[in-house]
Protein backbone atom coordinates (compact mmCIF):
# COMPACT_ATOMS: atom_id res chain seq x y z
CA UNK A 1 0.00 0.00 0.00
CA UNK A 2 1.42 3.42 -1.25
CA UNK A 3 2.10 5.87 1.56
CA UNK A 4 -1.33 8.19 0.40
CA UNK A 5 -3.92 5.04 0.43
CA UNK A 6 -2.01 4.29 3.72
CA UNK A 7 -2.56 7.98 5.75
CA UNK A 8 -6.00 7.78 4.14
CA UNK A 9 -7.37 4.53 5.38
CA UNK A 10 -5.96 5.20 8.74
CA UNK A 11 -7.41 8.38 9.28
CA UNK A 12 -10.56 7.22 8.33
CA UNK A 13 -11.03 4.64 10.47
CA UNK A 14 -10.51 7.10 13.36
CA UNK A 15 -13.90 8.19 12.03
CA UNK A 16 -15.27 5.57 10.76
CA UNK A 17 -17.82 4.49 13.70
CA UNK A 18 -18.84 8.15 13.97
CA UNK A 19 -19.81 8.09 10.17
CA UNK A 20 -23.39 9.37 10.87
CA UNK A 21 -21.97 12.18 12.51
CA UNK A 22 -19.53 13.22 10.55
CA UNK A 23 -22.34 13.14 7.95
CA UNK A 24 -24.52 15.27 10.07
CA UNK A 25 -21.41 17.97 10.70
CA UNK A 26 -20.60 18.18 6.90
CA UNK A 27 -23.60 18.78 5.88
CA UNK A 28 -24.20 21.46 8.95
CA UNK A 29 -20.67 23.38 7.80
CA UNK A 30 -21.55 23.34 3.67
CA UNK A 31 -24.93 24.52 4.59
CA UNK A 32 -24.01 27.00 7.25
CA UNK A 33 -21.23 28.60 4.97
CA UNK A 34 -23.09 28.49 1.44
CA UNK A 35 -27.37 28.30 1.89
CA UNK A 36 -27.31 28.57 -1.34
CA UNK A 37 -26.09 24.74 -1.46
CA UNK A 38 -28.93 23.52 -0.04
CA UNK A 39 -30.92 24.26 -2.95
CA UNK A 40 -28.92 21.27 -4.78
CA UNK A 41 -29.57 18.48 -2.51
CA UNK A 42 -33.21 16.22 -2.15
CA UNK A 43 -35.86 18.21 0.60
CA UNK A 44 -35.57 14.90 2.97
CA UNK A 45 -32.17 14.57 3.05
CA UNK A 46 -32.21 11.92 6.29
CA UNK A 47 -33.51 9.64 3.17
CA UNK A 48 -29.71 9.44 1.79
CA UNK A 49 -28.11 11.33 4.35
CA UNK A 50 -24.45 10.10 4.16
CA UNK A 51 -24.84 9.66 0.31
CA UNK A 52 -22.44 12.22 -1.05
CA UNK A 53 -20.43 11.76 2.05
CA UNK A 54 -20.15 8.47 2.07
CA UNK A 55 -19.75 8.12 -2.59
CA UNK A 56 -16.33 10.99 -1.46
CA UNK A 57 -14.82 8.74 1.49
CA UNK A 58 -15.16 5.74 -0.97
CA UNK A 59 -13.77 7.66 -4.22
CA UNK A 60 -11.07 8.60 -2.07
CA UNK A 61 -9.86 5.48 -0.53
CA UNK A 62 -10.56 3.37 -3.67
CA UNK A 63 -9.22 5.67 -6.45
CA UNK A 64 -5.89 5.09 -4.73
CA UNK A 65 -4.55 5.54 -8.52
CA UNK A 66 -6.56 8.28 -9.72
CA UNK A 67 -5.16 8.04 -13.37
CA UNK A 68 -6.60 4.29 -13.52
CA UNK A 69 -10.04 6.07 -12.86
CA UNK A 70 -9.78 8.36 -15.45
CA UNK A 71 -12.74 7.43 -17.66
CA UNK A 72 -14.86 7.01 -14.14
CA UNK A 73 -13.97 10.83 -12.66
CA UNK A 74 -14.81 12.18 -15.82
CA UNK A 75 -18.27 10.86 -15.76
CA UNK A 76 -18.87 12.00 -12.73
CA UNK A 77 -18.06 15.20 -13.11
CA UNK A 78 -20.63 15.55 -16.27
CA UNK A 79 -23.02 13.66 -14.70
CA UNK A 80 -22.69 16.47 -11.39
CA UNK A 81 -23.99 19.19 -13.89
CA UNK A 82 -27.26 17.36 -13.18
CA UNK A 83 -27.05 18.37 -9.94
CA UNK A 84 -26.35 22.13 -11.19
CA UNK A 85 -22.35 21.95 -9.34
CA UNK A 86 -20.31 24.43 -10.30
CA UNK A 87 -16.69 24.55 -10.02
CA UNK A 88 -16.27 26.38 -7.19
CA UNK A 89 -18.69 23.95 -4.78
CA UNK A 90 -15.78 21.72 -5.02
CA UNK A 91 -13.62 23.77 -2.66
CA UNK A 92 -16.29 24.58 -0.27
CA UNK A 93 -16.98 20.52 -0.14
CA UNK A 94 -13.66 19.24 0.26
CA UNK A 95 -13.04 21.91 2.71
CA UNK A 96 -16.03 20.49 4.79
CA UNK A 97 -14.87 17.51 4.20
CA UNK A 98 -11.66 17.68 5.88
CA UNK A 99 -13.28 19.79 9.03
CA UNK A 100 -16.32 17.02 9.34
CA UNK A 101 -13.16 14.47 10.23
CA UNK A 102 -10.81 16.63 11.85
CA UNK A 103 -14.18 17.28 14.24
CA UNK A 104 -14.78 13.97 14.86
CA UNK A 105 -10.67 11.82 14.76
CA UNK A 106 -10.01 13.08 18.72
CA UNK A 107 -6.23 14.06 19.22
CA UNK A 108 -5.01 11.47 16.81
CA UNK A 109 -5.60 13.48 14.08
CA UNK A 110 -2.30 14.72 12.75
CA UNK A 111 -1.52 17.72 9.57
CA UNK A 112 -0.14 14.76 7.28
CA UNK A 113 -3.83 13.90 7.25
CA UNK A 114 -5.24 16.94 6.28
CA UNK A 115 -2.44 16.63 3.83
CA UNK A 116 -3.03 13.04 2.65
CA UNK A 117 -7.33 14.18 2.45
CA UNK A 118 -6.46 17.43 0.55
CA UNK A 119 -4.05 16.22 -2.36
CA UNK A 120 -6.36 13.49 -2.78
CA UNK A 121 -9.27 15.34 -3.11
CA UNK A 122 -8.27 18.10 -5.01
CA UNK A 123 -6.44 14.75 -8.09
CA UNK A 124 -10.28 13.58 -7.72
CA UNK A 125 -12.16 16.99 -8.31
CA UNK A 126 -10.17 18.01 -10.83
CA UNK A 127 -10.72 15.04 -12.94
CA UNK A 128 -14.40 15.68 -12.14
CA UNK A 129 -14.28 19.09 -13.53
CA UNK A 130 -12.13 18.61 -16.64
CA UNK A 131 -14.76 16.23 -17.50
CA UNK A 132 -17.78 18.52 -16.60
CA UNK A 133 -15.92 20.70 -18.75
CA UNK A 134 -15.49 19.06 -22.44
CA UNK A 135 -18.88 17.65 -22.19
CA UNK A 136 -20.49 19.61 -24.95
CA UNK A 137 -24.27 18.05 -23.97
CA UNK A 138 -27.28 19.40 -22.25
CA UNK A 139 -26.72 18.55 -18.27
CA UNK A 140 -29.97 16.79 -18.75
CA UNK A 141 -33.15 16.45 -20.78
CA UNK A 142 -36.69 17.20 -20.43
CA UNK A 143 -38.90 14.43 -21.68
CA UNK A 144 -42.69 14.09 -21.93
CA UNK A 145 -44.81 11.40 -20.99
CA UNK A 146 -46.66 10.11 -23.59
CA UNK A 147 -47.65 6.60 -22.32
CA UNK A 148 -48.05 4.91 -19.18
CA UNK A 149 -49.18 1.66 -17.97
CA UNK A 150 -49.31 -0.55 -15.19
CA UNK A 151 -48.80 -4.03 -15.69
CA UNK A 152 -48.55 -5.74 -12.58
CA UNK A 153 -49.30 -4.58 -8.98
CA UNK A 154 -45.97 -3.06 -8.70
CA UNK A 155 -45.05 -2.59 -12.54
CA UNK A 156 -45.26 0.38 -14.53
CA UNK A 157 -44.03 0.39 -18.57
CA UNK A 158 -43.74 4.01 -19.62
CA UNK A 159 -42.37 5.93 -22.71
CA UNK A 160 -41.23 9.14 -22.87
CA UNK A 161 -40.33 11.74 -25.15
CA UNK A 162 -37.31 13.86 -24.94
CA UNK A 163 -37.42 17.54 -26.20
CA UNK A 164 -33.80 17.10 -27.84
CA UNK A 165 -32.30 14.15 -29.59
CA UNK A 166 -30.40 12.42 -26.31
CA UNK A 167 -27.84 9.49 -27.82
CA UNK A 168 -27.57 6.58 -26.45
CA UNK A 169 -26.40 2.65 -27.02
CA UNK A 170 -28.56 -0.48 -26.77
CA UNK A 171 -27.77 -1.61 -22.79
CA UNK A 172 -27.44 2.05 -21.08
CA UNK A 173 -28.45 3.58 -18.43
CA UNK A 174 -29.59 6.83 -17.46
CA UNK A 175 -30.39 8.29 -14.46
CA UNK A 176 -33.53 10.23 -13.73
CA UNK A 177 -35.78 12.68 -12.14
CA UNK A 178 -39.54 13.25 -11.39
CA UNK A 179 -39.43 17.22 -10.63
CA UNK A 180 -43.27 16.73 -9.96
CA UNK A 181 -42.89 14.34 -7.08
CA UNK A 182 -39.88 13.48 -6.23
CA UNK A 183 -37.52 16.93 -7.09
CA UNK A 184 -33.98 16.41 -6.41
CA UNK A 185 -33.70 12.30 -6.11
CA UNK A 186 -31.72 10.90 -9.24
CA UNK A 187 -32.18 7.16 -9.73
CA UNK A 188 -30.67 4.91 -12.80
CA UNK A 189 -32.98 3.15 -14.66
CA UNK A 190 -32.42 1.25 -18.60
CA UNK A 191 -34.63 2.05 -21.69
CA UNK A 192 -35.54 -1.24 -22.58
CA UNK A 193 -35.51 0.01 -26.29
CA UNK A 194 -32.48 0.37 -29.02
CA UNK A 195 -32.13 4.25 -30.27
CA UNK A 196 -35.68 4.87 -32.22
CA UNK A 197 -35.66 7.33 -34.71
CA UNK A 198 -38.86 9.26 -33.10
CA UNK A 199 -36.40 9.77 -29.47
CA UNK A 200 -38.92 8.17 -27.35
CA UNK A 201 -37.28 5.42 -24.34
CA UNK A 202 -39.49 2.98 -22.55
CA UNK A 203 -38.76 2.69 -19.16
CA UNK A 204 -39.54 -0.58 -16.90
CA UNK A 205 -40.00 0.13 -13.20
CA UNK A 206 -40.69 -1.86 -10.22
CA UNK A 207 -42.21 0.08 -6.98
CA UNK A 208 -39.87 -1.46 -4.61
CA UNK A 209 -41.16 -1.25 -0.70
CA UNK A 210 -40.90 2.07 0.69
CA UNK A 211 -38.96 3.29 -2.92
CA UNK A 212 -39.25 7.14 -2.69
CA UNK A 213 -38.59 7.28 -6.35
CA UNK A 214 -39.88 3.85 -8.18
CA UNK A 215 -43.10 4.38 -6.28
CA UNK A 216 -43.85 7.73 -7.88
CA UNK A 217 -42.86 6.71 -11.24
CA UNK A 218 -45.69 3.38 -10.81
CA UNK A 219 -48.46 4.85 -9.05
CA UNK A 220 -48.46 8.65 -9.58
CA UNK A 221 -46.66 9.52 -13.03
CA UNK A 222 -48.74 10.16 -15.71
CA UNK A 223 -49.13 11.02 -19.56
CA UNK A 224 -48.05 14.70 -19.87
CA UNK A 225 -45.61 14.77 -16.97
CA UNK A 226 -42.25 15.92 -17.17
CA UNK A 227 -39.20 13.84 -15.93
CA UNK A 228 -35.95 14.78 -16.57
CA UNK A 229 -32.81 12.12 -17.48
CA UNK A 230 -29.20 12.76 -17.74
CA UNK A 231 -26.71 11.39 -19.56
CA UNK A 232 -26.13 7.66 -20.56
CA UNK A 233 -23.78 5.50 -18.71
CA UNK A 234 -23.16 2.05 -18.58
CA UNK A 235 -21.01 -0.51 -20.58
CA UNK A 236 -23.34 -3.65 -21.08
CA UNK A 237 -23.20 -3.28 -25.06
CA UNK A 238 -23.08 -5.77 -27.82
CA UNK A 239 -20.29 -6.65 -29.30
CA UNK A 240 -21.11 -6.28 -33.09
CA UNK A 241 -17.61 -8.16 -33.78
CA UNK A 242 -18.77 -11.43 -31.47
CA UNK A 243 -19.46 -14.29 -33.47
CA UNK A 244 -20.59 -16.22 -30.48
CA UNK A 245 -23.92 -17.11 -29.55
CA UNK A 246 -25.82 -15.33 -26.79
CA UNK A 247 -26.93 -15.89 -23.68
CA UNK A 248 -29.46 -13.35 -21.49
CA UNK A 249 -30.74 -13.25 -17.73
CA UNK A 250 -33.26 -11.77 -16.66
CA UNK A 251 -34.91 -10.85 -13.04
CA UNK A 252 -38.14 -8.91 -12.92
CA UNK A 253 -37.40 -5.05 -14.75
CA UNK A 254 -33.73 -6.17 -15.39
CA UNK A 255 -35.59 -7.38 -18.36
CA UNK A 256 -35.46 -3.42 -19.56
CA UNK A 257 -32.05 -3.79 -20.93
CA UNK A 258 -31.94 -7.17 -21.56
CA UNK A 259 -34.88 -6.08 -24.62
CA UNK A 260 -32.75 -3.25 -25.62
CA UNK A 261 -29.83 -5.09 -26.14
CA UNK A 262 -32.52 -7.78 -28.34
CA UNK A 263 -33.94 -5.06 -30.34
CA UNK A 264 -30.25 -4.26 -31.18
CA UNK A 265 -29.85 -7.60 -32.49
CA UNK A 266 -33.30 -7.95 -34.31
CA UNK A 267 -31.86 -5.04 -36.49
CA UNK A 268 -28.81 -6.72 -37.59
CA UNK A 269 -28.45 -10.80 -35.95
CA UNK A 270 -29.24 -13.28 -38.57
CA UNK A 271 -26.25 -15.76 -37.12
CA UNK A 272 -26.28 -16.04 -33.98
CA UNK A 273 -28.64 -18.27 -31.60
CA UNK A 274 -29.70 -15.54 -28.65
CA UNK A 275 -31.65 -17.71 -25.53
CA UNK A 276 -33.19 -15.47 -22.87
CA UNK A 277 -33.50 -16.59 -19.53
CA UNK A 278 -36.58 -14.11 -17.69
CA UNK A 279 -37.62 -15.10 -14.07
CA UNK A 280 -39.25 -13.33 -11.39
CA UNK A 281 -41.19 -14.53 -8.19
CA UNK A 282 -44.99 -14.73 -9.76
CA UNK A 283 -46.28 -14.72 -13.13
CA UNK A 284 -47.65 -11.62 -12.57
CA UNK A 285 -44.25 -10.30 -12.33
CA UNK A 286 -43.34 -11.29 -15.92
CA UNK A 287 -44.98 -8.81 -16.98
CA UNK A 288 -43.05 -8.40 -20.36
CA UNK A 289 -43.86 -12.37 -21.14
CA UNK A 290 -46.46 -11.19 -24.51
CA UNK A 291 -43.76 -9.39 -26.14
CA UNK A 292 -41.33 -11.41 -25.84
CA UNK A 293 -43.17 -14.65 -26.99
CA UNK A 294 -43.90 -11.81 -30.07
CA UNK A 295 -39.90 -11.20 -30.60
CA UNK A 296 -39.26 -15.28 -30.34
CA UNK A 297 -42.36 -16.27 -32.69
CA UNK A 298 -40.52 -13.65 -34.97
CA UNK A 299 -37.03 -14.49 -34.78
CA UNK A 300 -35.91 -18.33 -35.56
CA UNK A 301 -32.49 -17.58 -33.57
CA UNK A 302 -34.61 -16.85 -29.97
CA UNK A 303 -35.26 -18.44 -27.86
CA UNK A 304 -37.28 -17.34 -24.18
CA UNK A 305 -37.42 -19.91 -20.89
CA UNK A 306 -39.10 -18.02 -17.84
CA UNK A 307 -39.52 -19.42 -14.81
CA UNK A 308 -40.94 -18.45 -11.63
CA UNK A 309 -39.48 -18.84 -7.75
CA UNK A 310 -42.98 -18.18 -6.06
CA UNK A 311 -45.29 -19.66 -7.87
CA UNK A 312 -45.81 -22.98 -7.78
CA UNK A 313 -48.46 -23.63 -10.23
CA UNK A 314 -46.45 -21.65 -13.03
CA UNK A 315 -46.52 -23.86 -16.29
CA UNK A 316 -42.71 -22.90 -16.92
CA UNK A 317 -39.71 -23.56 -15.07
CA UNK A 318 -39.74 -23.33 -11.46
CA UNK A 319 -36.90 -21.78 -9.03
CA UNK A 320 -34.81 -18.84 -9.17
CA UNK A 321 -33.39 -18.18 -12.82
CA UNK A 322 -30.03 -18.72 -11.76
CA UNK A 323 -30.70 -21.84 -11.25
CA UNK A 324 -32.50 -22.41 -13.77
CA UNK A 325 -29.79 -21.22 -16.14
CA UNK A 326 -27.49 -23.94 -14.82
CA UNK A 327 -30.17 -27.07 -16.30
CA UNK A 328 -29.77 -25.55 -19.74
CA UNK A 329 -26.21 -25.52 -21.50
CA UNK A 330 -23.39 -26.14 -21.98
CA UNK A 331 -22.61 -22.45 -22.09
CA UNK A 332 -19.28 -22.24 -22.47
CA UNK A 333 -18.71 -20.80 -25.85
CA UNK A 334 -21.84 -18.11 -25.31
CA UNK A 335 -21.76 -14.15 -24.31
CA UNK A 336 -23.78 -13.41 -21.23
CA UNK A 337 -25.32 -10.55 -20.12
CA UNK A 338 -27.18 -10.45 -16.53
CA UNK A 339 -29.85 -7.39 -15.24
CA UNK A 340 -31.95 -7.68 -12.26
CA UNK A 341 -31.58 -7.35 -8.38
CA UNK A 342 -28.31 -7.29 -6.64
CA UNK A 343 -29.38 -10.66 -5.23
CA UNK A 344 -29.92 -12.24 -8.48
CA UNK A 345 -27.12 -11.01 -10.29
CA UNK A 346 -24.48 -12.03 -7.82
CA UNK A 347 -26.12 -15.65 -7.49
CA UNK A 348 -26.08 -15.84 -11.24
CA UNK A 349 -22.49 -14.94 -11.67
CA UNK A 350 -22.02 -17.49 -9.53
CA UNK A 351 -23.07 -20.14 -10.94
CA UNK A 352 -21.62 -19.44 -14.23
CA UNK A 353 -18.47 -19.12 -12.58
CA UNK A 354 -19.01 -22.58 -11.19
CA UNK A 355 -19.99 -24.02 -14.72
CA UNK A 356 -16.49 -21.92 -15.91
CA UNK A 357 -18.02 -19.51 -17.84
CA UNK A 358 -15.13 -17.08 -18.61
CA UNK A 359 -15.31 -13.61 -16.37
CA UNK A 360 -14.16 -11.68 -19.44
CA UNK A 361 -17.99 -13.03 -21.61
CA UNK A 362 -20.01 -11.92 -18.51
CA UNK A 363 -21.57 -8.37 -18.68
CA UNK A 364 -23.77 -7.51 -15.82
CA UNK A 365 -25.81 -5.03 -14.23
CA UNK A 366 -27.07 -5.20 -10.84
CA UNK A 367 -29.79 -2.87 -9.78
CA UNK A 368 -28.94 -2.56 -6.09
CA UNK A 369 -26.11 -3.54 -3.73
CA UNK A 370 -24.63 -7.14 -4.84
C1 LIG B 1 -27.48 0.47 -13.42
C2 LIG B 1 -28.86 0.42 -12.84
C3 LIG B 1 -29.96 0.29 -13.67
C4 LIG B 1 -31.24 0.20 -13.13
N1 LIG B 1 -32.31 0.02 -13.97
C5 LIG B 1 -33.55 -0.15 -13.43
C6 LIG B 1 -34.68 -0.43 -14.29
O1 LIG B 1 -34.57 -0.45 -15.52
N2 LIG B 1 -35.87 -0.66 -13.70
C7 LIG B 1 -36.04 -0.63 -12.32
O2 LIG B 1 -37.17 -0.88 -11.87
N3 LIG B 1 -34.99 -0.35 -11.50
C8 LIG B 1 -33.76 -0.10 -12.02
N4 LIG B 1 -32.71 0.19 -11.18
C9 LIG B 1 -32.97 0.42 -9.74
C10 LIG B 1 -33.29 1.92 -9.50
O3 LIG B 1 -32.18 2.72 -9.82
C11 LIG B 1 -33.63 2.26 -8.05
O4 LIG B 1 -32.61 1.82 -7.19
C12 LIG B 1 -34.94 1.63 -7.59
O5 LIG B 1 -35.99 2.03 -8.45
C13 LIG B 1 -35.25 2.08 -6.15
O6 LIG B 1 -35.28 3.48 -6.09
P1 LIG B 1 -36.23 4.22 -5.04
O7 LIG B 1 -35.91 5.66 -5.02
O8 LIG B 1 -37.64 3.86 -5.30
O9 LIG B 1 -35.80 3.52 -3.67
P2 LIG B 1 -34.93 4.18 -2.52
O10 LIG B 1 -35.76 5.25 -1.89
O11 LIG B 1 -33.60 4.51 -3.03
O12 LIG B 1 -34.81 2.91 -1.57
C14 LIG B 1 -35.88 2.53 -0.70
C15 LIG B 1 -35.56 1.21 -0.04
O13 LIG B 1 -35.60 0.16 -0.98
C16 LIG B 1 -34.36 -0.54 -1.00
N5 LIG B 1 -34.08 -0.86 -2.42
C17 LIG B 1 -33.56 -0.03 -3.35
N6 LIG B 1 -33.49 -0.65 -4.55
C18 LIG B 1 -33.98 -1.88 -4.36
C19 LIG B 1 -34.20 -2.99 -5.22
N7 LIG B 1 -33.89 -2.93 -6.52
N8 LIG B 1 -34.75 -4.11 -4.69
C20 LIG B 1 -35.09 -4.16 -3.37
N9 LIG B 1 -34.92 -3.16 -2.52
C21 LIG B 1 -34.38 -2.04 -2.99
C22 LIG B 1 -33.35 0.40 -0.44
O14 LIG B 1 -32.29 -0.29 0.20
C23 LIG B 1 -34.17 1.18 0.57
O15 LIG B 1 -34.26 0.51 1.78
C24 LIG B 1 -31.43 0.29 -11.72
C25 LIG B 1 -30.33 0.46 -10.89
C26 LIG B 1 -29.05 0.53 -11.43
C27 LIG B 1 -27.88 0.70 -10.50
C1 LIG C 1 -14.41 14.58 -5.12
C2 LIG C 1 -15.57 15.14 -5.35
C3 LIG C 1 -16.88 14.43 -5.46
C4 LIG C 1 -17.17 13.09 -5.61
C5 LIG C 1 -16.18 11.92 -5.72
C6 LIG C 1 -18.62 12.96 -5.66
C7 LIG C 1 -19.29 11.76 -5.83
C8 LIG C 1 -20.65 11.62 -5.83
C9 LIG C 1 -21.36 10.38 -6.09
C10 LIG C 1 -20.72 9.05 -6.49
C11 LIG C 1 -22.68 10.64 -5.93
C12 LIG C 1 -23.85 9.67 -6.10
C13 LIG C 1 -24.19 9.72 -7.56
C14 LIG C 1 -25.61 9.73 -7.88
O1 LIG C 1 -26.46 9.54 -7.01
O2 LIG C 1 -25.94 9.97 -9.08
C15 LIG C 1 -22.83 12.04 -5.61
C16 LIG C 1 -24.02 12.68 -5.42
C17 LIG C 1 -24.14 14.04 -5.25
N1 LIG C 1 -23.13 14.97 -5.28
FE1 LIG C 1 -21.17 14.61 -5.46
N2 LIG C 1 -19.18 14.20 -5.54
C18 LIG C 1 -18.17 15.13 -5.41
C19 LIG C 1 -18.31 16.49 -5.27
C20 LIG C 1 -19.51 17.16 -5.19
C21 LIG C 1 -19.65 18.59 -5.04
C22 LIG C 1 -18.51 19.59 -5.01
C23 LIG C 1 -20.99 18.85 -4.98
C24 LIG C 1 -21.61 20.23 -4.83
C25 LIG C 1 -22.30 20.59 -3.83
C26 LIG C 1 -21.69 17.58 -5.08
C27 LIG C 1 -23.05 17.42 -5.06
C28 LIG C 1 -23.70 16.21 -5.11
C29 LIG C 1 -25.15 16.08 -4.99
C30 LIG C 1 -26.16 17.21 -4.81
C31 LIG C 1 -25.43 14.71 -5.05
C32 LIG C 1 -26.80 14.05 -4.93
C33 LIG C 1 -26.92 13.75 -3.46
C34 LIG C 1 -28.15 13.08 -3.06
O3 LIG C 1 -28.92 12.60 -3.93
O4 LIG C 1 -28.33 13.02 -1.83
N3 LIG C 1 -20.76 16.59 -5.22
N4 LIG C 1 -21.58 12.60 -5.56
Amino acid sequence: MGDLARLLKESWSLVEEHQDKVAGYFYARIFLSYPDLRDLFPVHMDVQRARLLGAIVTAVQTLEDPEKFDDYLRALGRDHRKFHVEPEHYEVVGGALIEAMRQFAGEQWGVEYDQAWADAYAVIASKMLAGADADTNPPYWYAEVVAHERRANDIAVFTVLPMQPLEFRAGQYLSLECPRFQPRLWRTYSPANAPRRDNTLEFHVRAVGAGWVSSALVRRLQVGDMIRLAAPMGSMNLDRRSTRDAVFVAGGTGLAPIKSLLEELTRYNRTRWVHVFFGARTRDDLYDLAELNRLAARYPWLSVVTACSEDPTFPGEQGDISDVVARYGPWNEHDFFVSGSGAMVKATLKTLAELQVPSIRVKYDSFSEM
